[in-house]
C-alpha cells in the first residue's frame, strides 16, 4: 500500500484534481462510519448498508438492506421520484449533513464538519469496487466524472 501512496502523491502533487485525497487520512476519518458501515471483500450490512462500489452506485441498491422508504423525504421515496446515483457532489452533501439530502432518512449521523475529511473519505471509498476489491481510486473517480458530464 505505502509505495502506491507515495507514487500517487508524486503524480498528483500540485495538481488541481479536486477529488484527489489521502487514502491513509480517509481510512482514519472512515472510523466514524465504521460503526455502521463495512467495506472490503468480506463486508456485510450492519446498521447501514455495505459501501463497496458506492461511487456511481444507484441510491438504495443493496439487496436485502432495509432502506428508509414510504413517506416523502426518505431515501427510497426520493430516488423513486428521480433516480439518483452517488457521485462526489451528492456524497459530499450527504456526509456534510445527511438530513439536508435525505430529510427523513435513517442515517443517524450528524455530519462531518471538515471538507478535507469528506474529501478523504470519498477518496478512500472510491478504491473499493462493487465486490470490495481494491482498485485505483483516481480512475474510479474519473470514470464517474465522465458518466455525469
Ligand atoms: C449511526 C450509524 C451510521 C453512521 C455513523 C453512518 N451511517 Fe451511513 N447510513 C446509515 C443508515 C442507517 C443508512 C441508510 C439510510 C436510509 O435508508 O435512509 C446509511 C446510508 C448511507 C449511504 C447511502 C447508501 C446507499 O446504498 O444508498 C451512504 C453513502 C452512507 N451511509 C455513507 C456513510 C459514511 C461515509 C459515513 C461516515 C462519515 C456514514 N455513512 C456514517 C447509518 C450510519
Amino acid at each position: 500500500m505505502r509505495p502506491f501512496i507515495v507514487v500517487f502523491a508524486l503524480i498528483f502533487a500540485g495538481s488541481s484534481v479536486a477529488t484527489a485525497g489521502d487514502l491513509a487520512a480517509g481510512k482514519k476519518a472512515f472510523a466514524k462510519c465504521r460503526a455502521c458501515h463495512a467495506v472490503g471483500p468480506k463486508a456485510k450490512n450492519k446498521v447501514g448498508p455495505i459501501l463497496n462500489g458506492i461511487l456511481g452506485r444507484p441510491w438504495g441498491a443493496i439487496d436485502g438492506y432495509k432502506y428508509s422508504g414510504g413517506k416523502d423525504g426518505t431515501l427510497l421515496a426520493i430516488t423513486a421520484t428521480e433516480p439518483k446515483s452517488w457521485d462526489v457532489e451528492t456524497l459530499s452533501a450527504y456526509l456534510r449533513k445527511p438530513k439536508d439530502v435525505i430529510p427523513k432518512g435513517r442515517m443517524a449521523f450528524a455530519g462531518m464538519k471538515k471538507d478535507k475529511d469528506i474529501e478523504n473519505i470519498i477518496f478512500y471509498l472510491a478504491q473499493f469496487d462493487p465486490d470490495g476489491n481494491e482498485i485505483d481510486p483516481e480512475a474510479a473517480l474519473s470514470a464517474i466524472d465522465e458518466t455525469s458530464n
